[in-house]
């Protein structure tokens, strides 16, 4: 089986592909990534994730002057897809760009330097088992930075809440800072709360998840009332529902949160309802590029 990656401008086998000891992405974490849903060769809301990363490029203040422009990160994706034969059935595409490579100090090298850009694919199986019995997680203080709102590759506050999560036996840790939910370690979270679907607003404190604007755009046409407007932990005893989203895993209902059953524990007919909404959308020409 294939394992193609791009890297600096060509494509090449993974075993292959090398970057600098220098790279600042390696020393210091300094760079944004991506990861989208492809179907059958195409991008599940493609230019949603190529706003977002050119958003947190910006936020980092990286340079996309050398960067390949929207038309052109499309095709190599798919190209990508292409040469890993992964033009049926369903994958992601990882990309992550970092601010190139220079001798180690803390500062911006110089405007010569050009990013560090790499993108490679693989094969997914969707969540759909999971998504029946649904997930288990845990309450975990947030104790990231305060720039949620960037899709940084400076991971290390979602590796160590994921970590106790797997530890626990549970899928996914639902963070919380100031008595209010924020989002999963790599997941946005939801719940339902006297029959209204309630989510952290967007700003700072969370990633704006692309599956989140989907998840809020299916509630909306399937009629169900949504508020953006953070959950309280001391509401969450009286959640009906609760569940996260992501690329990966669309919409997933969450019936154990600790040692708490969370409704009748199996999910709930919002999470039911957007799991097949998710189906159809997946499918949907127009959200497929
Ligand atoms: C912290 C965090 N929140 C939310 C998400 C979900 O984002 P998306 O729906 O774009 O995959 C992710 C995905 O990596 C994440 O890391």
């Amino acid at each position: 089986m294939s394992d193609i990656v791009w890297l600096d401008g060509q494509f090449l086998p993974r075993q292959d592909a090398r970057i600098s000891v220098d790279d600042r992405g390696f020393i210091f974490g300094d760079g944004i990534y991506e990861v989208t849903r492809c179907v059958d060769g195409r991008l599940f809301e493609g230019p949603r994730h190529l706003v977002r990363m050119r958003a947190g490029l910006a936020g980092l203040r990286i340079d996309q002057a050398s960067l390949p422009d929207d038309a052109a990160l499309l095709a190599l994706h798919h190209e990508l897809l292409a040469r890993n034969d992964l033009t049926s059935g369903q994958a992601t595409v990882y990309l992550q760009i970092t601010r190139g490579s220079a001798p180690r100090a803390h500062q911006f090298p110089a405007a010569s330097v050009p990013p560090t850009l790499y993108l490679s694919a693989s094969r997914i199986t969707p969540a759909d088992a999971l998504r029946t019995t649904g997930a288990r997680a845990i309450l975990l203080p947030d104790l990231r930075w305060a720039r949620c709102d960037l899709k940084t590759v400076n991971l290390l506050g979602a590796v160590m809440a994921k970590q106790r999560a797997v530890e626990s036996g549970a899928q996914e840790a639902v963070l919380h800072r100031d008595g209010v939910v924020t989002e999963g370690s790599i997941t946005n979270v939801f719940g339902v709360l006297d029959g209204v679907v309630r989510t952290h607003p967007v700003g700072t404190r969370i990633l704006r998840g692309v599956t989140r604007d989907v998840t809020l755009e299916l509630l909306h046409a399937m009629g169900q009332p949504v508020e953006e407007r953070a959950l309280l932990l001391e509401e969450l005893p009286q959640l009906s529902e609760l569940f996260y989203t992501s690329t990966t895993q669309d919409a997933m209902p969450i019936v154990r949160l600790d040692d708490r059953t969370i409704g009748d524990g199996t999910p709930g007919p919002v999470a039911r309802r957007l799991g097949e909404a998710f189906a159809r959308a997946l499918h949907d020409a127009k959200r497929l590029r």
